[in-house]
């Protein structure tokens, strides 16, 4: 991809902002603050569209509690389609971690979040939303 460079006009306050957020994030430079703000804004925009994405969706939970284990194994062949994988690690005797890849349509993402994330038994849980191109 080619790289090009323009000129920006900012009050001296909001680039005060800008260089305090380089700084505290970690970036090289202005210009990586400003891509990783414009690909959060390309990422918004696509899940606000209901266009094809993909996130991962993270959650913890006590493997002891309840039906969770067929629970979420029963959501996730509801929903087998969106599902690219899932990785599951026993973090110790009861805590289980698992990170679900997604990958589609994102209101059908957000409704097998939505159906995992509020599951009996889970402890914390996210949705991370990216996109698939
Ligand atoms: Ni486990």
């Amino acid at each position: 991809m080619a790289i090009k460079r323009f000129g920006v006009s900012i009050d001296e306050e909001v680039l005060a902002t800008l260089d305090r957020y380089v700084r505290e994030n970690n970036f090289a430079n202005r210009s990586q603050v400003i891509r990783s703000l414009v690909e959060q804004y390309i990422v918004d925009n696509k899940w606000q569209k209901n266009e094809e994405v993909a996130g991962a969706i993270v959650i913890l939970y006590d493997h002891h509690k309840s039906d969770i284990l067929v629970k979420l194994n029963e959501i996730q062949h509801d929903y087998h389609e969106l599902i690219l994988s899932s990785q599951h690690f026993h973090l110790d005797h009861d805590t289980c971690l698992e990170i679900i890849a997604v990958k589609g349509r994102a209101r059908l993402l957000q409704e097998v979040a939505d159906l995992i994330l509020s599951r009996k038994g889970i402890i914390h849980g996210k949705l991370v939303m990216s996109k698939a191109e």
